[in-house]
């Protein structure tokens, strides 16, 4: 794992330069797009450079991490929603290019299975934008996901339900129990992975993904076991890392030549 601890405005170049260098690169790119707060700032980043430099996203194609269940199509918290709001129509992906597991089917079993599929085909996915939640989950895989979980359902935890809450009028009643989330081996399975986490409250979670042992219990360890992941950390979210120092030095004597 490459640990960069920056301000916001570093942080958010960092993952948007990595983006727009892979869309430069190979326009067919696909992306792993995230909801929640943290990849926000990247968003708008990235639609700067659209709007400014021409960054264009009319060839590549994106997936959602995860979806609430039962949750009607015109929902404003919906996150097929949430994302064609913050990114996708403020952009230029093609039709139909960015797509998430669909929450208001039928039969999830089936549409999990589809959603695999469908990413398969497409390539998989070339750079995934993470966020993670105080108790350590990623996407919606909560403590006691099995490390090697593909597409499910899932039933939340109180803790993110609480934490979700503030995008539901502060009433956590108004969560879904139920979502559709990427499983860990989903995730894996993305070729770089950029996870952005900022606050004192991500600190405990962050110091068990990045030095904690590999472990159900905090499912964002699992990302030790990836061999290309890009952690980008506020002084605040670092706080509780025990080589913060050497992560520093690292990066502040980062090779010219060397990319995240
Ligand atoms: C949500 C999402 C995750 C996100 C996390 C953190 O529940 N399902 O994909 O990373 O919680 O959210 P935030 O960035 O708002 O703290």
């Amino acid at each position: 794992m490459e640990v960069v601890i920056g301000g916001v405005p570093t942080l958010t170049q960092v993952a948007a330069g990595a983006v727009e260098r892979l869309l430069r690169s190979r326009p067919e790119t696909v992306l792993g797009l995230a909801t929640g707060s943290s990849p926000l700032a990247v968003y708008d980043e990235l639609v700067r450079r659209h709007t400014e430099t021409g960054l264009s996203f009319a060839r590549a194609r994106a997936f959602l991490l995860d979806e609430y269940v039962g949750l009607p199509a015109d929902h404003p918290q919906r996150y097929r929603t949430v994302i064609e709001r913050e990114i996708a129509s403020r952009v230029d992906f093609a039709p139909g290019a960015v797509q998430g597991p669909d929450g208001t089917a039928k039969d999830l079993a089936a549409a999990c299975r589809e959603y695999e599929a469908t990413i398969a085909d497409a390539g998989g996915v070339d750079l995934q934008i993470l966020g993670i939640g105080t108790d350590g989950h990623i996407a919606f895989n909560e403590p006691g996901s099995s490390l090697a979980s593909r597409t499910r359902i899932k039933t939340l935890t109180e803790q993110t339900r609480a934490d979700n809450a503030r995008f539901f009028g502060g009433d956590v009643a108004a969560v879904p129990r139920h979502v559709l989330t990427q499983g860990l081996a989903t995730i894996m399975a993305a070729r770089h992975l950029v996870l952005l986490a900022t606050g004192r409250r991500k600190a405990e979670a962050v110091h068990q993904m990045v030095e904690g042992a590999v472990s159900a219990l905090w499912p964002a360890s699992v990302l030790q076991m990836h061999p290309h992941v890009t952690v980008l950390l506020d002084d605040a979210a670092a706080g509780r890392l025990q080589l913060a120092d050497h992560y520093r030095q690292t990066w502040q004597h980062k090779p010219d030549w060397q990319q995240v």
